[in-house]
């Protein structure tokens, strides 16, 4: 019998194992997600149902679903355990961290936390700001990006009206805060890589440039990018980068902050318990670094496999995706622009390079009212409301009002992605032109706490449990 030596690593190399011993389809190949049942119509029958909510969460990708059952089956603790599955479970821990640094070009000694989300990965950084940094942050952010800041010295900027309105308000705001000029600290730039409201993608590389030659650092709020668009934070020059598995065909309960090391090793930990803490003793605690110091707790392991296998899948098929993409962006928005009393809004301007999303009103009707009868009646699925941008939506509605007209308080938008089809968006198009002409095909009823719903809806929500 061989015994390793007592200062062998306790942890497999993660090279050594494959995390996904599944097949992939080629590069060439959309790959397959999740596709459920048929939905009931307010009509009835039964339809295929359009999920044009990807900006929300995304259905699952078939290799997810099969890495996380490959990893439910063998799952133990991870870096707490000396048994061979504790071993195995902790390589597909790391070895999922890997992945997660190869999806976003993360620079050598860069460091992946793993989050619940992107909101939880914002906000682990602004628990980690250096006392005093000034954090400049656009007006149009989702609230996840807008919100988790120390007040004390932010600079939140107006919603801009194009891509060179926000390149000059951000650009003045660094220059007045440069280090070099000021002899203060280095300021922090929130940035989205892609809006929620719109889709479409900021001018990252300005803004990093603009950022660098100012002395700041720069946040990538990528929840809405990376799903449809790589990001390189080594070619980018960009700090950190945070996003969701939800959002990229992962389940939920998974997201990653990935980028310098320095200010996260100096910060207390985010969760202080058990894995932050490399040693205690009755004169105080030693904090680990790197990514375990953030990580207190038993870490979702499944979670984790989850986003690798859905980074692994979208970087091996970036191609492909970006064709499917572009496709659906030029059917949905010009099929959207070409209906009367539709309006469709934009931040960045009409040439801004964007992913298949579009937020639109209809003239004379509430947003939500929309929604509800695209689903009720057509079987598509979509959002209303402000979409946790409410500054952003009040601003585009308000710039969209026409003298003498009621604007409009919200707005609907459809986010379209990998498991859309050239007939959800035009099922979309075709049920957008009947409302816009003649309203709801059934009678609805509003109140405050169900929302719209069909007056008489013979369908019966009752669900059986999962278990
Ligand atoms: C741009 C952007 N940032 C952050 C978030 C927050 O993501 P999560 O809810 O996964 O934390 C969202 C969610 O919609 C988003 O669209």
């Amino acid at each position: 019998m061989s015994v390793l030596p007592l200062d062998a690593p306790t942890v497999l190399r993660p090279r050594r194992l494959r995390a996904v011993p599944t097949p992939t389809p080629g590069a060439g190949a959309l790959p397959a997600v999740v596709r459920p049942d048929p939905v009931p119509l307010v009509t009835g029958g039964l339809v295929d149902y359009a999920q044009l909510d990807h900006g929300a969460s995304t259905p699952a990708l078939e290799r997810v679903v099969r890495a996380v059952d490959a990893a439910t089956r063998t799952y133990s603790s991870v870096h707490r355990g000396t048994g061979w599955l504790s071993r195995v479970t902790s390589a597909h821990y790391e070895d999922a961290r890997a992945e997660v640094a190869r999806f976003v070009g993360a620079r050598a000694d860069d460091v992946v936390v793993f989050t619940r989300a992107t909101t939880d990965a914002l906000t682990l950084l602004a628990r980690a700001l250096p006392a005093g940094t000034p954090v400049v942050v656009l007006g149009s952010e989702h609230h996840a990006a807008l919100l988790p800041w120390p007040s004390a010295d932010l600079h939140r900027l107006p919603v801009p009206h194009d891509a060179d309105d926000a390149l000059a308000s951000i650009t003045a705001a660094l220059a007045a805060l440069d280090p070099a000029r000021t002899g203060g600290p280095q300021p922090l730039l929130v940035v989205a890589g892609a809006s929620n409201v719109t889709g479409e993608f900021w001018p990252l590389e300005r803004l990093v440039g603009a950022a660098r030659r100012h002395g700041a650092r720069v946040l990538v709020d990528a929840a809405q990018l990376v799903a449809h668009r790589a990001i390189d934070l080594e070619r980018l020059g960009a700090d950190w980068v945070a996003f969701s598995g939800h959002k990229v065909h992962a389940p939920y309960g998974s997201g990653a902050l990935v980028g310098r090391r320095d200010w996260l090793d100096a910060a207390a930990p985010y969760l202080p318990g058990g894995g932050a803490s490399a040693a205690v003793t009755e004169d105080g605690t030693r904090w680990a670094t790197g990514a375990a110091r953030h990580e207190g707790g038993s870490p979702n392991v499944l979670g984790a496999v989850a986003l690798a296998a859905a980074c692994a899948t979208l970087r091996e098929h970036r191609e492909v995706v970006a064709e499917h993409e572009a496709a659906l962006t030029a059917r949905l928005l010009d099929g959207l622009r070409a209906v009367p009393g539709v309006r469709t809004y934009s931040l960045l301007g009409p040439d801004a390079d964007r992913g298949p999303v579009a937020t639109f009103t209809v003239d004379g009707l509430d947003s939500h009212l929309v929604a509800a009868a695209l689903s009720a009646e057509h079987g598509i699925g979509v959002r209303a409301g402000k979409f946790c941008a409410h500054l952003a939506v009040d601003a585009l509605l308000a710039r969209a009002g026409a003298p003498g007209q009621p604007t409009a308080t919200t707005a609907v938008r459809v986010s379209a992605g990998l498991a859309t089809t050239a007939e959800h968006v035009d099922r979309l198009l075709a049920a957008v032109r009947s409302l816009a002409a003649s309203g709801p095909g059934v009678a609805y009823r509003h109140d405050p706490e169900h929302g719209w719903q069909p007056l008489d809806d013979p369908r019966d929500l009752a669900v059986t449990s999962l278990w």
